[in-house]
């Protein structure tokens, strides 16, 4: 059977234009009957420990990076100066960040007393106000004894003064004085994913089906840009559920360009690095090989969509066995379709379209294989995702007898164009019927 993602051959530079199968359903359904089936999850665990034991010697207990994160623009400093080698189609006139003083900074902070949001590898994050536009920002400062340098410094600033989409969280402007090293960034209000998928606070509402897509495809769209239509075209290598930004409405945003590496050129195929990146995230042929290609991002895609729809973490050491690694969990699941309800997020109190869940999780199943030319371009992943998000689930029109509670609204607004009241009852009747 043919493989309806532009999954078939090894070139990763295969664009959508060549893949003759557009309809998004065709390519969600057919994909998981015949490819998900065919791996073994055996394979997969041995994939994941020669993963883990590469991935191992550079993180410390918490899974946080020991060395210095590597530099991300090829062969030497001198490209990082040349920017305008980096273009994007249709976008000549790239935007440049803004030059600000440590003490605009400092006064946008309070100096940096108050607004904290959060820290990374790269330092601590924190909401200001710039004084003289008023305009609402995120500051992260560069921690000197940290585990992230002025290389990734200057990658996040280059990729991300000449990106532009509304996927890609945007980088109003940095500052570079002395010592310092600031980025200052949009503030997005509902942080990232991972504070709405993992460890919810005691009164916090988990995301419902409709968000969960809608922040899927976003994301997935963000990944797009970076692959396919930056030049030259730029492998993120750092997608993670905490690197995906929400603003209001649950509109996704990719952040943290500072691994980013610019994609093969010519008739290579990928890239050879030293191996980065996040344990559970980071794709076995990645982490085996260090030859990065596009597919390693599609990979860790997978891993976001899988926290997604089961609201597992990629690694969960409070687990036993292989349920710590949710790949080695999901796969001999995605073998059998009985299994699928049960690999929805519990959060969720039943409260998803049946036939959305088997899309959804044939579109992750698709995504995580061990093979890294099997996996689907990132342009038919959007293809998919984006008919998966328009699909809106109305729980209040449907009752999955797997679960019986009582329904409750959907965080993301209904589209009356996209509503459909007999999907999900349609998509249990099929599901019903497959069983
Ligand atoms: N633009 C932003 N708007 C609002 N909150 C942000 C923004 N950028 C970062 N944050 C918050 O700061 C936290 C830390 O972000 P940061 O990117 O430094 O670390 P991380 O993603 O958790 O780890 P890593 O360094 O591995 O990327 C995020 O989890 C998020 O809650
Ligand atoms: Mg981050």
């Amino acid at each position: 059977m043919g493989c309806f993602f532009a999954c078939s051959g090894d070139s990763n530079k295969k664009k959508r234009s060549e893949n003759p199968n557009h309809n998004p359903k065709d390519i969600i359904n057919s994909n998981f009957k015949n490819k998900a089936q065919d791996r073994t999850s055996s394979t997969a665990a041995a994939d994941d420990s020669a993963a883990k034991q590469q991935l191992d010697s550079r993180r410390d207990v918490n899974g946080r990076k020991e060395e210095p994160r590597e530099v991300v623009v090829p062969s030497s400093d001198a490209r990082v100066s040349g920017v305008t080698d980096v273009t994007v189609e249709g976008n000549t006139s790239s935007s440049k960040a803004r030059t600000f003083t440590y003490q605009e900074l400092v006064d946008a902070t309070d100096n940096f007393r108050s607004g904290f949001l959060g820290q990374g590898g790269f330092g601590k994050v924190y909401k200001g106000r710039i004084l003289d536009t008023n305009e609402v920002v995120a500051i992260k400062q560069l921690d000197r004894n940290g585990l992230q340098g002025i290389r990734e410094f200057v990658v996040e600033v280059l990729t991300l003064s000449l990106a532009d989409h509304p996927n890609l969280v945007k980088l109003i402007g940095y500052c570079a004085e002395g010592e310092q090293r600031l980025l200052v960034y949009e503030y997005m209000p509902l942080g990232s994913l991972e504070t709405h998928l993992h460890d919810l606070r005691s009164k916090q509402k988990a995301l419902d089906w409709n968000a969960r897509m809608k922040i899927a495809a976003g994301a997935a769209r963000g990944l797009e840009y970076l692959h396919d239509k930056m030049k030259p075209p730029v492998i993120y290598r750092d997608l993670k559920c905490s690197n995906i930004l929400l603003d209001e409405g649950y509109h996704s945003k990719l952040s943290d360009f500072g691994l980013a590496k610019v994609g093969p050129v010519g008739d290579n195929t990928h890239v050879s690095t030293r191996v980065m990146g996040t344990y559970g995230y980071c794709a076995p042929d990645y982490a085996m090989t260090g030859q990065l290609t596009f597919k390693s991002d599609i990979y860790s895609f997978g891993v976001v969509l899988l926290e997604l729809i089961t609201g597992r973490k990629a690694i969960d050491s409070t687990k036993d066995g292989r349920e710590q690694n949710l790949v080695a969990w999901a796969r001999p699941m995605f073998k059998d379709r009985r299994k699928f309800c049960q690999m929805a997020d519990p959060a969720l109190q039943g409260q998803y379209p049946s036939r959305g869940l088997y899309q959804a999780l044939a579109i992750a199943a698709m995504c995580v294989q061990e093979q890294p030319n099997t996996r689907p371009f990132i342009a038919d992943v959007v293809t998919a995702l984006n008919y998966l998000a328009s699909q809106i689930y109305d729980p209040s029109q449907t009752r999955n007898p797997h679960h019986r509670r009582t329904p409750s609204s959907s965080n993301v607004k209904q589209d009356s164009s996209n509503s459909k009241k007999s999907e999900a009852e349609e998509s249990q009747s099929e599901n019903d019927s497959e069983d």
